[in-house]
């Protein structure tokens, strides 16, 4: 497993600097959440790491430096990313997305090959996200929830190492919240994991390590009981009604 070192990230955006000198640590295996108020630059950081925004400094993947690259070779590169909004294929199928996402990284053969059945890793992918048993159905048909949970298999067949996950619980139930932390865990098994999250309730419950971004900077960092007491997490972010919580 490889983890994610991010050193001096800065992204300007006409002079506004959205991503200010980031330093950052991911081990290999973490389930590291970045938290922050809006426009903290949260998701600028994931755009720089993957390649979508122009950014200096280094972010590299193992012994790999990211920036610089293309965002297809930063793919291939197996690090993979969801957005703030679910872009599943929703007229396709579980399988044809899981196919699609999967055949991006293959052989014209092996696309043929696996015509017969269902590939091993796409039945393990299906498996991990619990829709094994809707394998057939649109993706359009799925609840929320599961759209989001397509499209982290849609990462895991594709092999990604490392995930960077933006707000995958947004809107979702409470079950479904709960689902997705478990998967979020189950995961970060064998993958190293970013998750850009606002829900602090969820934040609580499946934490491991917390980083705090304000202002393009990174704020605090530690234990999600390290980052409640710290008196400027409270300040920007957390607010009171979370901060007297965050003290008890
Ligand atoms: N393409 C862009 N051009 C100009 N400014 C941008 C661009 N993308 C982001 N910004 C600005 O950079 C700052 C950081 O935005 P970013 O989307 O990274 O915040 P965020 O922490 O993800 O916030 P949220 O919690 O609302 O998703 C914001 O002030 C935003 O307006
Ligand atoms: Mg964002």
């Amino acid at each position: 497993m490889s983890g994610l070192t991010i050193r001096g990230l800065t992204v300007s955006f006409d002079g506004f600097v959205a991503v200010d000198g980031v330093d950052l640590d991911v081990p290999p295996g973490d389930l590291r959440f970045l938290i922050g108020p809006n426009g903290a630059g949260k998701t600028t950081l994931v755009d720089a790491v993957t390649g979508l925004v122009k950014a200096t400094g280094s972010a590299r993947f193992g012994e790999t430096e990211l920036l610089g690259r293309e965002v297809h070779r930063i793919a291939r590169l197996g690090v993979g990313r969801t957005f703030q909004t679910a872009t599943v294929f929703e007229e396709l199928s579980v399988l044809q997305n899981l196919d699609i996402a999967a055949g991006s990284g293959r052989s014209a053969l092996g696309l043929l090959r696996r015509r017969r059945g269902v590939p091993d890793d796409v039945a393990r992918a299906l498996e991990t996200i619990g829709l094994t048993g809707r394998l057939d159905d649109l993706a359009g048909t799925l609840a929320h929830g599961q759209k989001q949970w397509l499209e982290i298999g849609m990462l895991l067949v594709q092999d990604a190492r490392l995930l960077l996950l933006d707000e995958p619980v947004a809107g979702m139930s409470h079950e479904e919240r709960d689902a997705t932390g478990e998967l979020l865990h189950q995961i970060a098994l064998e993958r190293t994991v970013v998750v850009i999250e606002h829900d602090m309730d969820f934040l609580r419950r499946y934490a491991r390590t917390v980083t705090v971004l304000h202002a393009g900077k990174v704020l605090s960092e530690g234990t999600v009981a390290e980052v409640q007491a710290d008196q400027r997490v409270q300040e920007v972010y957390l607010g009171h009604s979370t901060s007297t919580e965050g003290a008890a």
